[in-house]
């Protein structure tokens, strides 16, 4: 018989649903993976930076998952974009509208940042109001125009400034790809958990960029980039360590082909078609598959105070090929074989 199991369906604490026909074009993918998901906020034209754009673009993503066939329960919680201009009040009717989260991008740090926070410190009443209104603060932790393999470890001393200052506000490190990081979050308070990619646990640098710094795998490159291999392990030691504060978000964020392979790449990996599947290996090559329901479906709910999914998926251990391309989009590891495959049970 061959080997399977089932665990309760999985959350994704930070992924890119992207809006327009791109949202049509992926949204299959995550349904197909995940019962709830936390969508970034970082749209073209107009980022989602109040709670009338939440409520639009919760309706957009209702519509696509009607216009998709998707049948499947899925959520997508919200989160608001932080920019110069936010008011306590946007918090608060956003937080009514439901909104779980705001995301902090420094500004320009990466893709459609451009609108982007200057100094977060001058936005204290923003934050002040998070923290009454009980909404978690994402933070895309990169110093921006610095050399991205520093980026993320030059951000540490404001992500300590942020915990302190705001001690009762729930911080989460997203994407974290540093041991660097991994050791910072893990000496902070509570308030401060860390959200961890299936490809920072899987590539480095060196799979991205070639001797010269020139991109060789452009479908590997995103923010924050890959880092070195201490980095790698230390992330995915993290991973499958246990530890509640380190919980799944895929960053899954796709970008049509020809945004990756023209000139001037886009960042992001697109992981959301094999995510589970290949969390599903990492834990069993690490002897932790007791471990991955906790890290997919429960760590990041009790963090974000919500209830845990009710249904399951089955993961069977069967061999298949990574499509070339899903929804125009070239998936992480296409072209490359998983053993083991997911489905969602009804
Ligand atoms: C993300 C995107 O494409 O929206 N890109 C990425 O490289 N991760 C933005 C982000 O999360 O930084
Ligand atoms: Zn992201």
């Amino acid at each position: 018989m061959t080997p399977s199991f089932t665990i309760r369906a999985p959350d994704c604490f930070h992924t890119h649903l992207r809006n327009g026909a791109l949202l049509g074009a992926v949204l299959p993918y995550y349904v197909r993976q995940f019962a709830r998901v936390l969508a970034m906020p970082n749209l073209k034209p107009r980022e989602v930076r109040t709670a009338e754009d939440a409520e639009r673009y919760a309706e957009a993503i209702r519509q696509a998952r009607v216009e998709q066939g998707l049948s499947e329960p899925f959520t997508a919680l919200l989160t608001l974009f932080l920019t110069d201009a936010t008011t306590p009040l946007d918090i608060e009717e956003a937080h009514r509208a439901g909104v779980v989260a705001a995301k902090y991008y420094p500004l320009g740090v990466t893709t459609n940042s451009d609108a982007g926070v200057r100094d977060i410190f001058a936005l204290g009443p923003v934050l002040r109001q998070m923290e009454e209104s009980g909404m978690v603060l994402c933070v895309h932790g990169e110093v921006p125009g610095i050399n991205a393999a520093l980026a993320e470890e030059a951000f540490l001393p404001t992500l300590q400034r942020l915990a302190f200052e705001f001690p009762r506000l729930r911080i989460v490190f997203e994407h974290i790809s540093t041991a660097a990081a991994v050791a910072c979050v893990a000496s902070l308070p509570k308030t401060v958990a860390a959200s961890i990619t299936v490809h920072h646990a899987c590539i480095t640098r060196a799979q991205v960029f070639n001797v010269f710094g020139d991109i060789c795998d452009a479908h590997l490159y995103c923010k924050p980039i890959a880092k070195e291999e201490a980095d790698r392990r230390a992330v995915r030691q993290m991973m499958t360590s246990g530890d509640p504060r380190f919980f799944f978000g895929s960053d899954s964020a796709p970008h049509p082909r020809a945004m990756k392979e023209g000139a001037g790449c886009a960042a992001g990996v697109f992981s959301a078609p094999v995510a589970i599947e290949t969390l599903v290996e990492i834990f069993e090559e690490d002897q932790v598959l007791e471990r991955l329901e906790d890290f997919t479906s429960r760590f990041g709910a009790q963090f974000y105070g919500l209830e845990r999914n009710t249904g399951c998926i089955e993961c069977t251990c069967t061999d298949w090929v990574v499509p070339e391309e899903c929804g125009g989009v070239v998936p992480f590891r296409h072209g490359g074989t998983i053993h083991w495959q997911m489905r969602r049970l009804p």
